[in-house]
């Protein structure tokens, strides 16, 4: 901090944010990106002069500056980053700086607009790892009511980003990865579905041409919330390029009182020099967090895809056994268990385990479950109400509406009024109560398998999606405080409920439905740009896909969960011995390897070769390493040719081995590959520049690397 200036340099963690405080109404970030060192008050008062926006024929007379909230009343003629009315008037704040307070690596500003009547607070944050964080706070300082329409915050990015990353999806096919140039004009991504939906982008990342996980300096912004929300890329005619992110209100939804304040989730910003060393700063952020899962994450067997809806005791113990047998840690029962819930048509809402199916309640499964020595888990899915449920039928007016009619179902659905406090009462006294009743329930999968639309509050009529995400948060961890060391997974139909505000209140995420490992390929390789292995449910599924029809080789299933927290979600009761050795020695890999996955740095190799996906984990200290080099379909070449294996030490030797000779299709009849007989050593600068032969691999199929430093 440099008191001598108005410019404020904050860093940390390899990154540089500088901040003029003169040149515009409001803080403006001059630069966000690599470290500069220690810059002095001159260096930073020639930086800020040297940048200054120019004037132009045909322009404004005083060419506005991007700050961290761009005003009209500046000059500024992009998207401003507060919008709102007091009546349909005072439609243009003009907030000016008051207050500022600076330490090395944070900073907190705070504005006012008297004549629009409000109030502004900016908090912004440079963390250890690097990451950018800011959060808004706007006060509505008048006695007459205030709607707020919209409250964004703005990141600039430098000239040179001309291309945007972001990812897609579906049900099943969750962060689908797209690109766009970068072109004058906006590229917004909102998200309407009261989660943040299977199509929701983790990031909106802009860079330079063809950016990719190894090379290209680039930006992205993501929002930690987990309902509507925008995300936004805009570049104007004056050069001038942002990023911006808020959260995203139906009209009314936001109506401050006199006095009220609305606080904007907060936006998490990295740069990094490709993707791999963007997202390295986000893991590093994460990890760090006092909540983050500490403890080694058990190998799960979730009972979805190997019973669904049929719950019988003795299947069920039987699968037990065989997951006890295989090395499995933690059991999840899934849907079905509770009154009335013989299919997905009705019973959600009446959260009293079902007496036909449980006679004895949950207990003999459970104490069967924790006297083999593993951990018991509950699927359950609090905020949702089937029609043909006695919740629905007692209280309608519990359910999100609007003008008096029920929102077109989803899933034969209807969606609980959290922000309703009898409904809140009323799930949070029934899921403690099982809680209670059953205390050795560890773990909730906790799901939400709806869209949501015309979610409105019955008692105020208004929109309520941004008041059901706040109670959400709220239960989850009172439910966590009642029952200390309770894990949470956000499930959301895998996939739909992904984002660093739901993380800070559960302890993993389901990564999609689709266990498919060709898919899982890009759904991981994506969903990790901001979620970490050990907070990513990977699951081993059965020979035959159930949402793609493709079969495929454990050891395929198998090397991609690795990338995960790894469970599986299969009937393993009937194994024959061939698949129970396999199954058993791709877990105790797991488990060997866990401590690694789930601190180390997650590298993506870019390879031109589309069939090609080579990723892997290096630990912290560059000692060790797990590549996963797979064959995702047939390659042009044969062989593929060289593979480069990012994020190791340069200056090291390693000692590279293919630990699954035997399911790899090696030996088809080809010249057998030099190294794969036996280990060969290299230095790290050769493995990252230069590489070794690819294996010959049938397509489909998988080959692992242990990597240690000689
Ligand atoms: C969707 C989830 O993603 C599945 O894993 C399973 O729990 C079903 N819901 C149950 O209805």
């Amino acid at each position: 901090m440099h008191h001598d200036s108005t410019v404020i340099h904050l860093r940390n963690g390899g990154t540089s944010v500088i901040i003029d405080l003169a040149s515009a109404a409001l803080p403006a970030i001059v630069y966000w990106g690599e470290d500069q060192g220690d810059l002095s008050g001159d260096d930073l008062d020639g930086l800020v002069l040297g940048s200054l926006p120019q004037r132009v024929s045909g322009g404004l007379d005083r060419p506005a500056r991007l700050s961290v909230l761009p005003q009209e009343s500046t000059g500024w003629q992009g998207t401003p980053g507060l919008s709102g009315s007091r009546n349909g008037l005072f439609f243009s704040p003009a907030l000016t700086l008051t207050e500022i307070s600076s330490t090395s690596s944070t900073l907190t500003a705070h504005a006012t607009d008297p004549v629009s009547r409000l109030a502004l607070r900016a908090d912004l944050a440079v963390d250890s790892a690097g990451v950018l964080s800011q959060t808004l706070t706007v006060t509505n300082t008048g006695d007459d009511h205030y709607d707020l329409d919209d409250l964004c915050v703005t990141l600039p990015l430098p000239a040179s980003a001309t291309e945007i990353l972001d990812t897609t999806g579906r049900h099943l096919r969750e962060r689908t990865p797209q690109r766009h140039a970068f072109t004058i004009g906006r590229h917004q991504r909102d998200s309407r579905k009261g989660r943040p939906g299977a199509d929701s982008t983790l990031l909106l990342a802009a860079g330079t041409p063809g950016f990719g996980f190894e090379t290209g300096l680039v930006h992205a912004v993501h929002l930690a919330w987990s309902g509507n929300h925008r995300l936004a890329a805009e570049k104007l005619v004056t050069g001038s390029a942002f990023l911006q992110a808020g959260e995203l209100f139906a009209p009314g939804e936001i109506r401050l009182a006199p006095g009220a304040s609305y606080s904007a989730p907060t936006v998490i910003a990295s740069w990094g020099d490709g993707l791999n060393d963007l997202s390295a700063r986000i893991h590093t952020r994460l990890r760090a967090r006092d909540n983050h899962p500490a403890s080694a994450r058990p190998v799960t067997l979730n009972t979805w895809e190997a019973v669904y809806f049929d719950h019988d005791l003795d299947r069920l113990t039987q699968l037990a056994d065989a997951a006890a047998r295989v090395g499995v840690e933690r059991y999840v029962l899934d849907d079905g268990w509770f009154r009335g819930r013989r299919d997905d048509t009705a019973g959600l809402g009446d959260w009293y385990v079902d007496g036909d199916v449980w006679p004895d309640g949950l207990s003999p499964l459970i104490d069967r479950v924790t006297a083999l020595g593993m951990q018991f888990g509950l699927w359950v899915e609090p905020e949702m109400v089937n029609p043909d449920s006695d919740l629905a039928r007692s209280h309608p007016d519990w359910l999100l509406q609007a003008a008096g009619r029920l929102p077109v179902e989803g899933r034969q659905q209807q969606v609980l009024d959290l922000s309703h406090p009898d409904a809140y009462a009323y799930i949070l006294e029934r899921l403690d109560a099982i809680l209670t009743e059953y205390p050795t329930i560890g773990y909730l999968k906790w799901d939400h398998n709806r869209d949501l639309v015309e979610a409105g509050s019955t008692r105020s009529g208004a929109a309520a999606i941004h008041d059901n995400v706040l109670a959400l948060y709220t239960l989850l961890d009172e439910l966590k405080a009642r029952h200390p060391g309770l894990e949470i997974e956000s499930c959301a139909s895998g996939g739909a409920r992904v984002d660093l505000g739901i993380l800070e209140h559960t302890d993993r995420i389901w990564t999609s439905d689709c266990i498919d490992p060709i898919e899982r390929l890009t759904i991981q390789k994506y969903t990790g740009l901001v979620v970490p292995y050990e907070l990513m449910g990977a699951h081993i599924s059965g020979p035959h896909s159930h949402s793609t029809g493709r079969r495929h080789d454990l050891s395929l299933r198998a090397g991609v969960a690795l990338f995960g927290h790894l469970g599986i979600e299969w009937d393993i009761a009937a194994l024959t011995d061939d698949e129970y050795t396999e199954l058993t020695g791709w877990i105790e890999l797991y488990k060997a390897n866990r401590a690694l996955f789930h601190t180390g740095t997650s590298v993506h190799a870019d390879h031109a070769d589309p069939a090609v996906d080579l990723r892997g984990v290096v630990a912290a200290d560059r000692a060790s390493a797990v590549f996963v080099f797979t064959l995702a379909s047939a390659s042009t070449f044969y062989p593929v040719g060289m593979l480069r294996f990012p994020g190791l030490d340069d200056d090291r030797r390693y000692t590279v081995r293919l630990v699954n000779r035997d399911s790899t299709g090696l030996g088809n009849g080809q010249s057998p590959l030099a190294w794969a007989e036996e280990p060969v050593t290299v230095t790290g600068r050769t493995l990252r520049t230069i590489g070794l032969q690819g294996p010959v691999l049938f397509p489909e199929h998988l080959a692992v690397f242990d990597i240690t430093s000689v």
